[in-house]
């Protein structure tokens, strides 16, 4: 079994997890002022850990509800998952949820103990949404996949002609209002899905154009924004440069719109 076969594998049985659970009345805590996590999150993630421990035993896990593992420091593949993304929408029953699972590989040469400063690259990501029946794949130089067929990025070139989604997570509610405004009168509309894994994936699909949120997390785009490159579609941050998977803000476009999106957002003062 490939790594990508693994990682497929593993979202399965944790889509199944969540689907059942999802029947039930599910347990739910507020870890922060309007930031909620259930038992299932949890549970979920634990399943996940167990089978990567089970069958490599020498990774190193980042995982949303568990943190940094203490190997972290020596391991050349990291794991970064999160158990459900859109943890409102599965509360609501809403479909737009899904777990989240990528593997980073460093850089040997270069040695951290933090994971922040590791050099490496994002080698498979899969985001799986039990509820719309997706799962969505992709290896590092091999291409984007849903559902076992590949995936290609929409060819529209206009923001104008375009649809983009966002977020508002946290600290950054006021903050992403103007790129809000801006987008809303330049392109054909924006939407807010819940799930930042599953706005990537809409981007890879063709389904949308772009995304950019503030305040994300690695866990929230490390599977999605390689699912996107592998799609032909491009991540950066919102100023169009390199993206830092532990930075503040990230815009996923087709490509075709990423120029004229990063200069929209150029002119907010
Ligand atoms: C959240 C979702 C949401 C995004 C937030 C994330 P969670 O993840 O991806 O769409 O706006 O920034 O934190 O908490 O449901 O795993
Ligand atoms: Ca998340
Ligand atoms: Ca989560």
């Amino acid at each position: 079994m490939t790594l990508l076969e693994f990682t497929i594998a593993t979202a399965r049985k944790a889509g199944k997890m969540i689907e059942k659970a999802g029947r039930k009345t599910i347990k739910i805590e507020e870890k922060s002022a309007n930031d909620f996590v259930t038992e299932t999150d949890r549970k979920v993630e634990d399943l996940i850990i167990k089978e990567i421990k089970k069958n490599f035993p020498d990774h190193a896990i980042l995982g949303e509800e568990t943190g940094e593992s203490a190997d972290l420091k020596d391991a050349e593949y990291i794991w970064i998952i999160d158990p459900i993304d859109g943890t409102n929408n599965f509360i609501r029953n809403l479909p737009f949820h899904a777990v989240s699972i990528a593997v980073f590989q460093r850089k040997i040469s270069k040695s951290s103990k933090n994971f922040e400063y590791i050099e490496g690259e994002i080698v498979v990501g899969v985001v799986h949404s039990p509820a719309l029946g997706k799962i969505y794949s992709a290896q590092k130089g091999k291409g984007a996949k849903l559902n076992g067929k590949p995936i290609t990025v929409s060819p529209r070139n206009k923001v104008y002609r375009s649809i983009l989604s966002t977020g508002f997570h946290g600290d950054y509610k006021a903050f992403n209002l103007p790129y809000f405004e801006a987008i809303i009168h330049k392109s054909q509309g924006i939407r807010r899905f819940g799930s930042a894994a599953l706005d990537l994936c809409h981007v890879a699909e063709g389904k949308i154009e772009g995304y950019w949120e503030f305040g994300l997390k690695p866990w929230d785009i490390a599977a999605g924004a390689l699912i996107v490159e592998e799609a032909g579609g491009r991540v950066t941050d919102t100023n169009g440069n390199t993206l830092d998977l532990f930075g503040k803000d990230l815009l996923a476009t087709n490509k075709r719109i990423h120029k004229e999106t990063v200069e929209i957002f150029g002119k907010i003062q």
